[in-house]
């Protein structure tokens, strides 16, 4: 062979290894089999078969807004993924709920043994309304890769108090009024904000959903977590078993705590609830919740996220990184423990709001203390140390 022939060939060799081999890497550009950077931000994974699916917001380059959908990536090892195109697309019909130009977030998709149906809950703004439409929408398919058919959208729970709030704290939360306080965070509006002040101003036309994740318990049962009331207050809610409603059983998780981006997982029999603060496309320290039962009481812990010197571009372990979270990977349940040291995978964007779709991707291993509490370092990749 001549020289320049081998030459050829190598390069030729190069350019046909899947791109996503070279990549891969936490804080870079995740690169999919065509080459082009996984425009999923967002979202989840589940698997199905011997595939993993990666469901997220397709995000334009320029613009904040929803013109494309959600999309679905898939892989058989989490690591080389294929554009499988477009999960649920807007509509192009003027006034339709997802009509292009409304905004459709953190998209979570569930597989529901029962019905054998792909179940999408996402975050939804309608068209020209900023953020003020807090709604949580549905759409079903009979496949991981759709099309997805839209369903719905809706406020949570309207009518129904938190199943735990008993007789005076329901009266209490009833001489509340959302419309006199003009300031915020003042002692007395906080009070009031404790109260249930924004749960009672919506009771009727039911409760905001933005940022939002859902969980599948091991009994099947499966449940939708959102940062409602004004981004103020969580709320943990029961889907209905064939995950396209709500059962109207719900509480409240931290109660003015200004939590977002929600992510949970169940370790040894506790659930653990790592979430975000508020500060919109620019990270912040995470904020940490446990609790033995899903129904709580919550406990606050320290941010999980730790090592004093391992920092992303200047984001200390208290800014997250630079990230914010949108799930967390049991790769135990996935069959997949041989891909990193640690079980869980904290999966994260790091928000690029001049670029959306640029916004990058990392995901760290959540390893555990001697005391079992969650602990996140940088690492620069998932793999095994
Ligand atoms: C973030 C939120 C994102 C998006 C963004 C808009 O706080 O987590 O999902 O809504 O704000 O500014």
């Amino acid at each position: 062979m001549n020289r320049t022939f081998t030459f050829a060939l190598a390069v030729l060799m190069l350019l046909a290894m899947p791109f996503s081999l070279m990549a891969q890497k936490n804080g870079e550009l995740w690169l999919d089999t065509e080459g082009t950077h996984i425009n999923a931000h967002g979202g989840n994974i589940i698997k199905y078969g011997d595939k993993f699916y990666w469901y997220g917001e397709n995000r334009p380059y320029r613009g904040f807004t929803t013109e494309v959908g959600v999309s679905v990536y898939s892989s058989t090892d989490l690591r080389t993924w294929t554009n499988e195109g477009v999960a649920l697309a807007v509509s192009d019909i003027k006034g339709h709920d997802i009509e292009r130009g409304c905004i459709m977030e953190r998209p979570k998709v569930l597989y529901n043994a029962k019905t054998k149906k792909f179940v999408m809950l996402f975050h939804l703004e309608l068209k020209g309304r900023g953020y003020e439409a807090a709604r949580v929408a549905f759409a079903e398919s009979d496949t991981p890769v759709g099309p997805f058919r839209y369903i719905r959208s809706t406020r949570v729970n309207a009518g129904k108090w938190p199943f735990d709030m008993n007789k005076a704290q329901r009266k209490a939360a009833q001489k509340t009024d959302a419309a006199a306080w003009k300031d915020w965070w003042t002692p007395e509006w906080r009070a009031e904000t404790e109260k249930g002040m924004y749960l009672w101003r919506d009771f009727n036309g039911g409760q905001m959903s933005r940022d939002m994740t859902v969980y599948i318990d091991d009994d099947g049962k499966a449940y939708h977590i959102t940062s409602s009331q004004e981004n103020l207050t969580l709320l943990v809610s029961e889907l209905t078993d064939d995950y396209l409603d709500f059962t109207g059983k719900y509480n409240m998780v931290a109660p003015g705590g200004q939590n977002e981006a929600p992510t949970i997982l169940k370790h040894d029999g506790t659930y653990w609830l790592i979430c975000s603060g508020c500060t919109g496309w620019a990270p912040n320290r995470a904020r940490m919740f446990s609790s033995r039962s899903i129904w709580g009481p919550w406990k606050q812990h320290e941010s999980p996220f730790t090592g004093a010197n391992a920092t992303y571009r200047n984001f200390p372990a208290d800014k997250t990184f630079g990230g914010q979270g949108t799930y967390i990977l049991d790769l135990q349940s996935l069959g997949k423990e041989s891909l990193s040291a640690s079980q869980y995978l904290f999966m994260a964007d790091i928000w690029n709001p001049e670029h959306l779709s640029q916004s990058l991707h990392i995901w760290l291993p959540i390893q555990f203390t001697a005391d079992g509490t969650p602990r996140i370092e940088w690492r620069e990749t998932i793999g095994k140390k």
